[in-house]
């Protein structure tokens, strides 16, 4: 959720509020799921008797059936939570002791814990399984609507790049969640925090990652009801073991436009650096402001920078305004890159993901990508390395073979000691 000590809130000169995802969800579906935590509070109530099972996003009627989208992503017909008690979660983190601290957002703090696996063969009950606990600082001006919003929107989102929420605890004005731990951690730590046992992202991790929560936008805008995730940003984007990407934190996420609208009105909540100008400037909020925020993140990828960083110097400070001129120029490109990176990309691929960013940043919401074009384009760019790749190795064995026999030796196709090949 959005980090409160670099996030705004503030309110939009529009009265026409709609960022109450949970009433509208709870309300105006037609027949709500009911549930009660252990201290009795009413989460999910029947809302309805139109004798419509299932209970829905927003003023959508109601999906009904489990509803499939495309190979790997489903909206479940209903959140397939567990109800975690406070004991259950203090043991799991022995008391939230400090040193299982995983990170901390605007929500509170996330802690490390091992709960109890439920199994279905009982001979492996006892196993312990991994888990990561968000828990609400008492002092955060987050609550009860952005624990409501992750409970409705990831309780019932199912995507391979979308964090699984396990369940939630709900207990003497304790507010917690509990998801898949993820073990690699945040983006933003690999990008930024400069650990000396972190090697740094590879290019090709760094591409893979940016496929990943593309898709998992994708599957977010292109759902039968639109969802704006609304607080893209590196420290909301988890990897696990493989360092497959994993959109985490749905706490500011909204449902998009419906009825031919073209945007939400809501009030204005985020991070500076990743929020969209519109959206800050007039608390309108697009499907593709989501996009906007991709932009940011690929940028901070590309040059190894973050968003917003008032260590830089004057000019510096805000990467967008920094670096989007270096975008459009192969030449000048290579300026902004990420050090770090020298030697793993072509120019061709750094130059088509730059025109990409640059197409994601722009000011007006319409003329960006949408999410699914991102995809092919980052789809693209992945056929090409590959092809790149086989080239080489190519190439390199028939140098070998050659240069025996004719000492011929073809350029090699990514820059060296961060001299680009003029071919690429
Ligand atoms: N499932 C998880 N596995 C591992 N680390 C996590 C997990 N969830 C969160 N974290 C860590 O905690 C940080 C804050 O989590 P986040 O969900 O963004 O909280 P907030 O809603 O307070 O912003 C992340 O940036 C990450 O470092
Ligand atoms: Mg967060």
């Amino acid at each position: 959720m959005g980090n409160l000590s670099s996030c705004f809130t503030g309110s939009s000169n529009t009265t026409h509020d709609e960022d109450v995802l949970p009433d509208e969800t709870f309300t105006a579906s037609s027949s709500g799921i009911s549930g009660t935590t252990t201290s009795g509070k009413v989460l999910f109530s029947e809302t309805s008797s139109s004798g419509n099972s299932g209970y829905s996003f927003g003023d959508n009627p109601s999906f009904g059936e489990t509803i499939k989208l495309g190979p790997s992503g489903e909206i479940l017909e209903r959140p397939n939570l567990r109800v975690f008690s406070l004991a259950e979660l203090k043991s799991a983190t022995r008391n939230f002791k400090p040193e299982t601290v995983l990170g901390e957002g605007g929500f509170g703090k996330v802690y490390k814990g091992w709960i109890d696996e439920k199994v279905a063969v009982p001979s492996k009950s006892g196993s312990k399984l991994a888990v990561a606990i968000k828990k609400l600082n008492s002092e955060s001006m987050q609550g009860f609507e952005e624990w409501q919003s992750e409970v409705n929107f990831l309780g019932r989102l199912s995507h391979p790049n979308l964090v699984k929420l396990l369940g939630y605890c709900l207990e003497d004005k304790e507010l917690l969640l509990v998801y898949e731990y993820l073990p690699k951690g945040s983006l933003e730590n690999h990008l930024f925090k400069r650990i000396s046992s972190m090697e740094p992202l590879s290019w090709e991790r760094r591409m893979s990652i940016a496929l990943g929560v593309a898709k998992g936008l994708a599957f977010l805008h292109c759902s039968e009801r639109q969802v704006i995730y609304r607080d893209f940003k590196a420290a909301n984007i988890l990897l696990d073991a493989n360092y497959d990407a994993k959109l985490s934190d749905f706490g500011l996420a909204k449902l998009g436009p419906s009825g031919g609208n073209s945007h939400v009105t809501t009030r204005i909540m985020g991070t500076y650096g990743y929020a969209a100008p519109e959206y800050v400037a007039t608390g309108h909020l697009y499907v593709n402001s989501d996009v906007y925020g991709f932009g940011v993140v690929l940028l901070e990828m590309l040059a190894g920078l973050r968003a917003l960083d008032m260590n830089r110097p004057s000019g510096q400070q805000n990467l967008v305004d920094w670096a989007k001129p270096y975008l459009s120029s192969k030449r000048r490109l290579r300026t902004i890159i990420d050090p770090r990176l020298e030697g793993q990309y072509s120019l061709k691929v750094a130059f088509e993901l730059a025109q990409l960013t640059e197409k994601c940043l722009v000011s007006n919401p319409k003329a960006r990508p949408c999410m699914r074009e991102v995809v092919e384009v980052l789809q693209k760019i992945e056929t090409i390395e590959d092809k790149q790749k086989e080239n080489t190795t190519n190439s390199k064995r028939s140098t070998s073979a050659n240069s025996e026999r004719s000492g011929y030796h073809r350029r090699f196709p990514y820059h060296r000691n961060g001299i680009l090949s003029q071919s690429q």
